[in-house]
């Protein structure tokens, strides 16, 4: 009995298929799916150039600490960077003074709490402390940006892109899909996913921060520099890990030598 229905529903499973798929084929044809604003005018992040890219990429620590002045002095107002402690920046050249003092003069204090007297209250940061979550009472929940990198497609890029990417409504979306026009209190930005975002264009001018090496602060400049200090937080280790991937990729290979040496060695008698 069995062998008679074992085909059947074979069959019967493979006909519904072929349905299916032949029926999906026909509405797709006929009945396309409507064309949509974020379809047709989201825009992928534009092309940039990292020194952290590549299989020898390295950070450079001048970027990273023009990117890091650019969050603590532009975007640390309303995001927080809750996986980097201060002793973290170290890493990006900073002295043990200077990242004390850093961490001494941060905006956000340490919120406390004492539990014998359930008194609230703040203290200054010392380094040990994380970048303190911020609160924000405008529209909108800007999220914390240490990882934002890594959960980004093309994430350096897309940062600046997202950050030099806003620009008026183009007449052309509007006469298209009319009920696509930007919602008061969001700012349109084609790089953003469905192209209106709560955040207000944060970097608005040439020279807002002042850097300390002299690079002149442009729009474009600060945009990739924050963008390169977010690659940093996502992954401080990210030097570290391509080293070690080339000595373990010279290892493998001094291995497979010497591997093949004695085996020629072993079998020599035999050929
Ligand atoms: C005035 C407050 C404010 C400032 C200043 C600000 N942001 Fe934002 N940001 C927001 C808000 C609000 C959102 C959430 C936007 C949304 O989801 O609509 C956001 C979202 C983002 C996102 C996530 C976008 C996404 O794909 O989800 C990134 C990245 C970002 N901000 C980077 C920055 C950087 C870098 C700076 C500094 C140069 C900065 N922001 C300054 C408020 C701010």
């Amino acid at each position: 009995m069995v062998r008679l229905f074992g085909p059947l529903v074979g069959l019967f499973f493979a006909v519904a298929l072929l349905w299916s798929f032949g029926n999906g084929a026909f509405m797709a044809i006929t009945e396309p799916a409507p064309a949509t604003a974020e379809h047709e005018f989201h825009l992928h992040p534009k092309k940039v150039h990292f020194a952290s890219d590549g299989v020898f990429g390295k950070f450079d620590k001048q970027q990273l600490q023009r990117g890091f002045q650019v969050y603590k002095e532009v975007c640390a107002t309303c995001h927080s960077l809750k996986h980097v402690a201060f002793r973290d920046l170290a890493a990006l050249g900073y002295s043990e003074p200077e990242v004390k003092a850093i961490a001494k003069q941060w905006g956000t204090k340490q919120p406390t709490f004492d539990p014998k007297s359930g008194e609230r209250s703040e203290r200054d940061n010392i380094p040990s402390d994380f970048i303190p979550q911020v609160y924000y009472a405008g529209q909108g929940s800007p999220p914390d940006l240490s990882l934002i990198t890594k959960a980004r497609h093309d994430g350096g890029a897309y940062v600046a892109s997202l950050l030099t990417g806003y620009q008026d409504q183009p007449a052309e979306l509007l006469k298209k899909f009319p009920d696509a026009k930007t919602p008061d209190g969001l700012y349109y930005n084609p790089y953003f996913a469905n192209l209106n975002l709560s955040m207000p264009a944060p970097l608005s001018g040439d020279g807002q921060v002042t850097y300390a090496d002299g690079t002149k602060a442009t729009v474009d400049q600060m945009a990739q520099d924050v963008a390169a200090f977010l690659i940093w937080t996502a992954e401080p280790k990210l030097d570290k890990r391509k080293q070690t991937g080339w000595a373990v990729l010279g290892f493998l290979l001094a291995a497979t030598v010497l591997a093949y040496l004695a085996k020629k060695n072993v079998w020599a008698d035999q050929h």
